[in-house]
């Protein structure tokens, strides 16, 4: 949510900028904007995507070896020019780029303004730079030490001043930053795919923490004030990982990239002797034998794969277990014992909501262990205990690889926890086995499949409401399909458990209407059948999605088979006929499918 880049060095500060962001554009893009230092503080920003910016950057010279940009999600104040980072205080002197929420900032302003101070925009953004000029205390950092305390929200900020023209200066509160280290040049970043091209050696900030960065080097003072010590650590990720490779949508791409990234996640913890390792947890056999009940916290597609946790914790292992949003977790005041195990889970661990809920369930002393796709995020360096899914940057704003790779790791952590409490483990030796193949018949599929699929969600260029239905984990797949076709063809789109739709959604249903049956649990085939049997004798166009095809004949208008597995697997497969759906449904209606409107990649505000 919102992209800062940050440089200082010896060569041209713009073009580095105006490349990073453009790396960032996935985390905002209703507008951007950068400010360089040369004789002054020159910000050129504008509505709108990276490219409007690009152009009036070319528009002519820029210099300057000391520049900050962003690349913004609007929060407060609509997507404009003004509104648009860095912003400045009233002489131009201070510019500012800023993650996050000043949550006073109407307080701070009107403190300000009787001041004399004026204000060009409708952010939050900007008290900042104004509070900077007001109490000047003759050093930028010293400045920015001494405005945070009257700063309430969350905040990264990257902040450079005409009066200090050689460096940058930085904070992170509950917003995360980290700092690029090259060759006598440095960089600072909300998100360090910005500045990889450049450096792969960066100091993650700790919460409180700032840092002054000038071509001579970096220095890291903790809130106090007092030097920190820092810890660079070196970033392994594959480049190619961050382009489209010759795809025209990073969705696309990281859909077809879903059967290495099974393989990744699974293979890193499943040993050949079926023994699971997950370094990163440190909780021994009796604290896992202890465990009374466990709850699942996470947003959006991250929570529907917290929906397989349940099943496979509950029916499963038959440890109770309860799988919350946590926007609602954080708020509602659960429950939690010293026995219980919080498992949030976030591919990009900085999910404001799910960090608080896990910060939440730290101090109210329950266990927790996190999910997580991205070492060095907030919630990887909190958590005690974690468990990477190894699906690579995932870049389109609609999680795909990701979620896929969730379930994978739960899948496998349901067996580990299994194997420690000697709990009906023969029946997860087959859950292991079909771990093994997955890999593989994802690759099947999508090979043998997915240009039937494109012919089906040709259709979506008439859609106007679909229906995804299915029982016990095909209902959990059935939401996650119909949150992603919501968010990037902007079809509107219900998920329901099959049998609840003779209560009332099943007046919907009409002539013509799409349904997506998801018929893959053989437990309950018969009984998902005949409410699918229900929506076609109503008119609808059923999308039959099964491992059984030959029982769908007279349920579907066209079927999706997928190979076979044993039940708690099957969303690792039946999900992805429905991400292929959505992505071909949304490039036929002509969406911007990597940067669907009104959202970002990582929510890091409320
Ligand atoms: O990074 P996280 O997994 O914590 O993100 C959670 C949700 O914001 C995310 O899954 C969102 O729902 C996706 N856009 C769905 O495709």
């Amino acid at each position: 949510m919102c992209g800062i880049v940050g440089y200082v060095g010896e060569r041209q500060a713009a073009p580095l900028m105006l490349d990073g962001l453009k790396k960032l554009e996935y985390r905002g893009y209703d507008s951007a904007g950068l400010a360089l230092q040369h004789q002054g503080i020159n910000v050129i920003k504008a509505q709108g995507r990276m490219d409007i910016l690009e152009k009036l950057v070319h528009s002519r010279e820029h210099v300057g070896n000391v520049g900050i940009g962003h690349t913004r999600w609007a929060t407060h104040g609509k997507p404009s020019d003004e509104n648009s980072h860095p912003h400045c205080d009233c002489s131009g002197q201070f510019a500012v780029v800023h993650n996050g929420i000043i949550e006073n900032y109407l307080e701070l302003i009107d403190e300000l303004k009787s001041s004399g101070q004026q204000f060009a925009s409708e952010t939050d953004t900007e008290a900042v730079p104004h509070l900077l000029s007001t109490m000047w205390q003759g050093d930028l950092l010293s400045t920015l030490m001494a405005i945070t305390p009257k700063l309430e929200g969350s905040y990264a900020l990257a902040v450079m001043s005409e009066k200090s023209p050689d460096e940058l200066v930085a904070v992170r509160h509950d917003s995360p930053l980290a700092i690029g280290i090259g060759d006598d040049e440095y960089f600072v970043t909300s998100d360090i795919r910005a500045i990889l091209e450049h450096t792969r050696d960066v100091i993650y900030l700790e919460d409180g923490q700032f840092a002054r960065l000038t071509p001579r080097g970096v220095q890291v003072f903790n809130s106090d004030g007092q030097p920190a010590e820092v810890f660079p650590v070196h970033i392994d990720w594959d480049s190619e990982a961050i382009e489209k490779s010759g795809y025209p949508h990073f969705m696309l791409k990281e859909i077809m990239e879903q059967p290495d990234a099974l393989r990744n996640t699974i293979a890193g913890y499943l040993a050949e002797d079926d023994e699971i390792r997950f370094p990163d947890v440190k909780l021994d056999a009796g604290e896992i034998k202890d465990i009374s009940k466990i709850f699942l916290v996470a947003c959006g597609t991250a929570y529907h794969a917290g929906l397989l946790g349940k099943h496979l914790f509950e029916t499963m292992l038959g440890i109770p277990t309860e799988t919350d949003l946590a926007s609602e977790f954080r708020y509602r005041n659960p429950v939690l014992q010293p026995d219980h195990l919080v498992i949030v889970i976030s591919q990009s661990g900085e999910t404001a909501d799910t960090l608080a809920a896990m910060r939440e369930s730290l101090r109210r002393q329950a266990k927790v262990l996190a999910i997580t796709n991205v070492v060095g995020s907030t919630i990887a360096r909190e958590a005690p205990n974690v468990i990477y899914t190894k699906a690579g940057p995932e870049t389109a704003v609609a999680s795909t690889k990701a979620y896929i790779t969730q379930l994978a790791a739960l899948s496998l952590l349901a067996c580990y926890v299994s194997r420690v409490q000697d709990n009906k483990w023969d029946k997860f030796k087959t859950l292991l086995q079909g771990l093994r193949e997955v890999p593989h018949l994802a690759e099947q599929f999508l090979d043998k499949h997915k240009d039937s699929v494109e012919k089906i969600a040709k259709d979506g260029q008439h859609w106007r409401d679909a229906f995804f239905i299915g029982r016990g984990l095909d209902w959990a797949v059935a939401q996650e399909g119909s949150l992603k076709l919501k968010e990037i063809s902007y079809v509107h789109a219900e998920a329901y458990a099959a049998g609840e739709l003779k209560h009332g959604t099943l007046a919907l249903v009409e002539e013509g209407v799409p349904v997506i049956g998801l018929a893959t649990q053989q437990s309950l085939i018969d009984k998902t059948i005949s409410n699918i049997k229900e929506t076609k004798a109503r008119g609808a166009y059923v999308i039959g999605i099964s491992q059984f095809p030959e029982r769908m004949t007279d349920a579907a208008d066209v079927i999706i088979p997928l190979p076979k597995l044993p039940d708690p697997l099957m969303p690792i497969l039946s999900v992805i006929p429905t991400q292929l759906l959505s992505y071909h449904a949304a490039v036929i209606r002509g969406c911007d499918v990597d940067k669907p409107r009104n959202l970002a990649k990582s929510v890091t505000v409320e």
